[in-house]
């Protein structure tokens, strides 16, 4: 699941979003630190070609500084696995990184507040493809939709001068509470595996003086 065509390695960026964590951690002005226990940065491998993206943290994950461990992610686990795609492969983050009090909505001036880090998130890890879970992050990048229109339907944005393929899906826990949205949910993540065929076919076009490289460099290796 890593993202070969970036052009900083695993490591430099390991090191950045380490470096905007500690920023984040200090940083006096986000509105929700106050009432939270823990900064819940996000995790997992940071050359992903995929990155998740939820609401924010609950209870569960307040506590171990960690998104999606409670019962949500519980159920964002199975959706993986049921796609082969192992947990440690992916980043997944929120659209605020504290817990709004008693797991109420982000308000406007709290998701702005977010919003420089996880696009410095976005910009590290350079993804090809962007699940958004839940309204909250759908509406970041597809502003004024409504996501029982656009579930499990890719759309192709600019971000940062790159192109990215944004997928929208229903938040897991609504999936909990809903057995027709987990439904869908479970079909809109079956088509992740034909997505990321999709977005390396798009890379190779829009980027392809790199992706012949590497083929030259594979090519090459071959002949060793
Ligand atoms: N719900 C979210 O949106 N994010 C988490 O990290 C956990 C639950």
């Amino acid at each position: 699941m890593s993202n070969n065509t970036s052009v900083a390695s695993q490591s430099e960026k390991r090191k950045r979003l380490e470096e905007l964590k500690e920023r984040m951690r200090k940083d006096e002005n986000l509105p929700l630190r106050k009432e939270a226990s823990n900064l819940v940065f996000g995790e997992g491998n940071p050359d992903s070609k995929i990155l998740f993206i939820g609401e924010g943290p609950g209870f569960w994950e307040d506590q171990k500084g960690i998104p999606f461990v409670g019962n949500a992610g519980a159920f964002l686990n199975q959706l993986l696995s049921m796609v082969s795609i192992p947990r440690s492969e992916v980043f997944i983050t929120n659209v605020v990184h504290h817990r709004p009090p008693n797991n109420r909505d982000p308000l406007p001036n709290e998701l702005a507040a977010y919003e420089p880090y996880l696009d410095e998130i976005i910009r590290i890890i350079e993804p090809q493809i962007i699940v958004t879970l839940g309204r909250f992050s759908m509406a970041k990048f597809l502003p004024g939709e409504t996501i029982s229109k656009v579930h499990g339907r890719e759309r192709v944005i600019e971000f940062g001068g790159r192109k990215i393929i944004v997928l929208p899906m229903y938040h897991p826990a609504a999936g909990l509470r809903n057995q027709s949205i987990k439904e869908k949910l479970i079909s809109d993540f079956r088509k992740i595996p034909s997505i990321i065929e999709k977005s390396q076919k798009m890379v190779e076009r829009y980027a392809p003086e790199e992706s012949l490289s590497q083929k030259r460099q594979i090519e090459q290796m071959k002949l060793l």
